[in-house]
């Protein structure tokens, strides 16, 4: 009894294994286009390719004896079949092409495999971020490395905005990683703009930053200023309360001068 429970989940997970195991999402942009992986064993002879959707009944895409067959009308000179691989890739897309796109993959000996793939559809590509990984000011050069990462599976790079002829390097400092990286160094007290675009070979999605780095010498200046207008601002106060009471100070001084001598 026990045994045949054993058996039983051994045997559902398995099944649950393969099916999850033929199940892929991808995503694409509107406007733009996408592959869609048929999950084929590269090693396997195809004999036919057979996309289609709503559950099988409609076929977009089929390949059989030699012969592409695209009749469908929503999907018309929109698809490309790769008849080694069995992907499909679909151009223009449009919002209605989120769907749950199924392959029917034929081997010789009559072998067959369905796979699934559920596309999602996104209006378009997110903003990029951006942000300071580290910045200084030495020398009188400024040091800054920018870090720009998109949450799309996109290529990203970074570019300055005109005015900059500054050399500056830039790259992915992790393969797995969705991370541009940008460093450079340049004479300060000016205003740079770094822009990092994202892109997925037909979208474009741009997120600019704007640089600004000062030499401190301007803060001294100010401050150096704000001492002088201190000092003259006391002496006025001294010279005025001297003036009102030039009696009472003349009065005072020669008391004081008479006291002393007198005394000695
Ligand atoms: C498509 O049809 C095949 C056989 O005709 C079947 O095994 C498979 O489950 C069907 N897929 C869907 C999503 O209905
Ligand atoms: C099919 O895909 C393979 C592997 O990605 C590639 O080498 C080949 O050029 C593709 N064929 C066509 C017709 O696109
Ligand atoms: C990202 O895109 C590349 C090329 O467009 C593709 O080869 C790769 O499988 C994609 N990765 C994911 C996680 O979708
Ligand atoms: C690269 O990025 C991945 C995922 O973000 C992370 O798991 C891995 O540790 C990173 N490797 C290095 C060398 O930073
Ligand atoms: C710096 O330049 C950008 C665009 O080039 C502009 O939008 C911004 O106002 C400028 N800032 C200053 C302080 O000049």
């Amino acid at each position: 009894m026990l045994q045949t429970a054993g058996i039983l989940i051994v045997y559902l997970l398995v099944c649950y294994q393969a099916v999850r195991g033929n199940e892929r999402s991808v995503a694409g942009y509107l406007g733009g286009s996408v592959i869609l992986p048929s999950g084929a064993d590269p090693t396997t002879k195809l004999v036919a390719i057979r996309w289609s959707i709503y559950n099988n009944v409609t076929f977009i895409a089929t390949f059989s004896e030699g012969e592409f067959r695209n009749k469908y009308w929503k999907y018309k000179d929109r698809l490309e079949l790769n008849t080694t691989t069995g992907d499909l890739e679909i151009k223009y897309l449009q919002a209605d092409d989120d769907l749950r796109y199924t392959v029917l993959l034929e081997h010789p000996n009559n072998l067959e495999r369905h796979n699934y793939v559920t596309l999602t559809v996104r209006e378009k590509l997110r903003t990029p971020s951006i942000h300071i990984i580290s910045r200084s000011l030495k020398d009188g050069f400024c040091t800054i490395s920018l870090s720009c990462t998109s949450e799309d599976n996109v290529t990203l790079s970074w570019k300055p905005e005109q005015g900059f002829s500054e050399r500056y390097l830039s790259g992915k400092p992790n393969q797995s990683s969705n991370e541009a990286v940008l460093w450079t160094s340049f004479s300060p007290n000016r205003n740079i703009t770094f822009c990092c675009t994202a892109t997925d070979g037909d979208l474009k999605e741009g997120k600019k930053h704007n640089l600004k780095c000062q030499e401190d010498s301007c803060h001294c200046q100010q401050n150096y200023a704000l001492l002088v207008f201190l000092l003259v601002v006391f002496i006025c106060l001294i010279v005025g309360f001297a003036y009102k009471y030039r009696a009472e100070i003349g009065t005072w001084f020669r008391n004081y001068w008479n006291t002393a001598f007198t005394k000695s």
